[in-house]
């Protein structure tokens, strides 16, 4: 890896953003709220909760399904919450509403999945990158203004949309991350031909991303189960808005990456439980901490194209989320979700022309 001690600007596109909370929240009017989907997709509103792949079940099934215990379904424990704006112009924090939840405002060609309200940032963490490396200058970017307050003197933020041509200097960084970016990237090959540009020769692009398959080894996550089906449903939201959530299953990290001449340094696979199953202590740690993360706010990851595309409802959204959480605390499931770490290094040899 680069020195992380350099003067020279690190990023972290997409990621260094979470932990705090969103600024107010506007509500947007009915049928502006989404964000242009690719081109060829059909717009939300024509979408209802029928899909024609015979392997995503009807929003309704979940409903004909015994109820789940409300009180086995309570996270109440997670619903703390903080406040915190940055100084950032007002557009920025025209946030669109979906069912009550917050999105960041148009800008861009983005279209980020992910709330940005309060109750979703609890179940992310804190990018603590600026810290660790205090002489390093380092720049967060995401698109929407949900970044923490009190931040480190070497730590600057940005709100842009990272799928747009990016302005920095040519050759001017010794290391970017990118973070779970999954789902809403038009074009993976066009982002990385944009890091590669902006870090000098011999700079370090990481990646990190996770697949949406919430999936089994020993086949405790049976077909048609609400784990199995989470991964359905994602996987064809992502091919209606032209932002696929097939990253890891299309390997489009190392692709991309290469496309744009970089090469690959280091690669691994990760697999993150998603409760307390794994006899290895750490990675119950971390199945522990994930499930409470996941658990915490289900119905934000699934509330923007779980209704604006797949043409869900709140209401079966809600009740398919009792019948995941459930699943997910089995100690009979073992379920998972797949990461993969790519690391590219663009060659010393590459010329310094932008
Ligand atoms: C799943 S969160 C990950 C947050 C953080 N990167 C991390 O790893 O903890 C995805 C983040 O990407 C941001 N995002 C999505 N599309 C973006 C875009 N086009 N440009 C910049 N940020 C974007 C979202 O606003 C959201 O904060």
């Amino acid at each position: 890896m680069s020195d992380p001690s350099a003067k020279t600007p690190a990023t972290a596109s997409g990621t260094a953003t979470t932990g705090a909370t969103a600024g107010p929240a506007t509500s947007s009017k009915p049928g502006s709220q989404a964000a242009s989907p690719a081109a060829d997709a059909p717009s939300p509103e024509s979408q209802t909760s029928q899909t024609s792949n015979p392997h995503i079940l009807p929003a309704s099934h979940w409903a004909q399904l015994p109820p789940v215990n409300v009180r086995e379904d309570d996270d109440s424990a997670f619903e703390d919450a903080a406040s915190s704006t940055a100084s950032l112009t007002a557009s920025i924090l025209e946030y669109r509403t979906v069912h009550g939840r917050t999105y960041h405002s148009e800008r861009g060609n983005a279209l980020s999945w992910g709330p940005n309200d309060a109750i979703h940032d609890e179940s992310m963490d804190i990018f603590d990158f600026a810290d660790q490396y205090p002489n390093a200058e380092v720049i967060g970017v995401d698109v929407s203004p949900q970044q923490p307050q009190w931040i480190p003197p070497n730590l600057r933020f940005e709100v842009d949309d990272v799928t747009q041509p990016w302005t920095y200097e040519p050759n001017s960084f010794d290391y970017i991350h990118i973070r779970w970016l999954v789902g809403a990237i038009p074009d993976w090959y066009a982002l990385f031909r944009e890091a590669y540009q902006a870090l000098k020769p011999g700079g370090y692009l990481e990646s990190q991303e996770s697949s949406c398959m919430m999936t089994s080894d020993d086949g405790t996550v049976k077909d048609g189960s609400p784990l199995d089906q989470w991964s359905k449903v994602f996987s064809e939201a992502g091919k209606k808005t032209g932002r696929t959530f097939n990253v890891i299953e299309d390997d489009l990290q190392r692709k991309a990456m290469e496309a744009a001449g970089f090469e690959i340094t280091y690669e691994t696979d990760i697999k993150t439980a998603l409760s307390g199953w794994p006899r290895d202590e750490k990675l119950k740690q971390i199945g522990l901490y994930t499930g409470l993360a996941v658990g915490q706010d289900i119905e934000g990851f699934l509330t923007y194209l779980w209704t604006m595309v797949m043409g869900w409802t709140p209401a079966e959204i809600q009740v398919y989320a009792a019948h995941l959480r459930r699943d997910m605390r089995s100690p009979n499931v073992h379920a998972y979700y797949p990461t993969r770490i790519m690391v590219g290094r663009k060659p010393l040899t590459a010329g310094t022309a932008s």
